[in-house]
């Protein structure tokens, strides 16, 4: 898959092997009675970092910003920050600054109050604490509302002053959970681009917290994939959207066609599945190690799947013929499901380029759905 690079890479320290990472979370569990919320999760997260934890609600990402945070203990592992094993380390004497989901802003301080709480514990005289505030609500576009108290301000001004909060005591690490959650879509868009160049600024390293995949993909360095406490995959938006390595992180991330079959040939790069569900044999390019008789599925994207009327010249390799199910039109694509002769669903993404197309494909239309042999990956989970 994707080689691992031998000389440094400021942009990717994590694939050099020379670069220290600057926060080491190794082996850490934590445990509520009998029930384990993080289950042995080690990472490796390097300075400047937008490193993204995803994963549906309830899987343990809050409990794990709260451990980097020193606001609750793991039961067990350990959790290093610039070389500094933080077990017994209040969360004030920790690097880290945490950006809670609810914002917990208080309602009856301005806005300038409520940035300057955070230098409460801070060692610095008057004017540098007006300062600080001042430069914080500068970095973040509000100088002009510091008089205002938090209802009069609109959910992005709220979330913009939880961030000034946050930043003012200059942490080296930032923990943001679910940071734009209260926001509506097209808020949530703008913020996000916002947020990247608010890091690049202040050039510190931020863990975010989500359970939205798009967004995640959006924003982040990397990405770890979390299921019941595990991690069960860490890489690029790329990586884990061109090659997940599981149904689970295929499926969480985007929309996913899987076949499911059992393997006939394993040529180098050419792994021949037979499939039941679509009554003929699949052809995938996957470096991967299988074995004839081994039971896999195969992960198709819906956008990297051709839909046409005619079947394609090219031969019936990876051809599917089936009729149109459902059609949705989104604007800049269409969505189709397409019912196959075994009744198998097909999900395909179409770009749509012309207004209006004497080509189009409509409903009930008798169409052929084809794919290249490297379209597609091979998964054994
Ligand atoms: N203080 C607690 N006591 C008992 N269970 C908890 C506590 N905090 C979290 N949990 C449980 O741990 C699991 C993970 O919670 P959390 O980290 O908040 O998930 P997420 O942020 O991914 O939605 C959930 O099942 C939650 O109910
Ligand atoms: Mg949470």
């Amino acid at each position: 898959m994707i080689a691992n690079q031998q000389k440094p890479n400021p942009e990717r320290p994590w694939l050099d092997p020379a670069a220290t990472p600057q926060i080491v979370i190794n082996g850490v569990s934590k445990t509520y009675g009998g029930f384990t919320a993080v289950d042995n999760i080690s990472l490796s997260i390097y300075k400047g970092e937008m490193f993204a934890l995803v994963g549906a609600s309830g899987c343990g990402k809050t409990t794990l910003l709260r451990m980097l945070a020193g606001f609750a203990n793991q039961t067990s592992g350990q959790i290093t920050i610039d070389g500094i094993e933080m077990a017994g380390v209040p969360p004030h004497e920790r690097p880290v600054n945490m950006m809670f989901q609810s914002y917990a802003l208080f309602p009856h301080m301005t806005v300038e109050k409520n940035v300057g709480y955070g230098l409460k514990r801070m060692d610095l005289d008057s004017s540098a604490k007006k300062q600080r505030v001042k430069d914080a609500l500068d970095m973040v576009q509000l100088g002009h509302l510091g008089q205002r108290k938090p209802h009069q301000l609109s959910g992005g001004q709220r979330q913009r002053v939880a961030l000034a909060r946050a930043l003012i005591r200059r942490p080296k690490v930032l923990l943001l959970d679910e940071p734009l959650s209260a926001l509506d879509k097209k808020l949530r868009e703008k913020t996000q681009f916002e947020l990247m160049d608010l890091q690049h600024q202040v050039g510190i390293t931020f863990i975010v917290v989500t359970h939205d995949q798009d967004e995640a993909m959006a924003l982040a360095t990397r990405i770890a994939v979390m299921d019941r406490g595990k991690v069960v995959q860490v890489g690029t938006p790329s990586e884990i959207y061109e090659f997940p390595q599981s149904r689970f992180v295929a499926d969480f991330v985007g929309t996913t066609n899987l076949f499911e079959g059992t393997v006939v040939t394993c040529e180098p790069g050419l792994i021949t599945v037979n499939c039941a569900e679509t009554g003929c044999d699949l052809v995938v390019d996957d470096v991967g190690r299988f074995t004839p008789g081994q039971k896999v599925w195969v992960a198709l994207r819906p956008e990297k799947i051709r839909l046409s009327k005619q079947p394609s010249a090219g031969g019936r390799v990876n051809q599917l013929k089936g009729m149109v199910w459902e059609l949705g039109y989104l604007g800049n694509r269409s969505t189709y499901q397409i019912k196959t002769a075994t009744g198998k669903i097909v999900t395909v993404f179409a770009q749509n380029e012309r207004r209006t197309s004497e080509w189009s494909i409509d409903w009930s239309d008798e169409v052929y759905v084809t794919w290249s042999v490297d379209a597609a990956v091979l998964l054994h989970t």
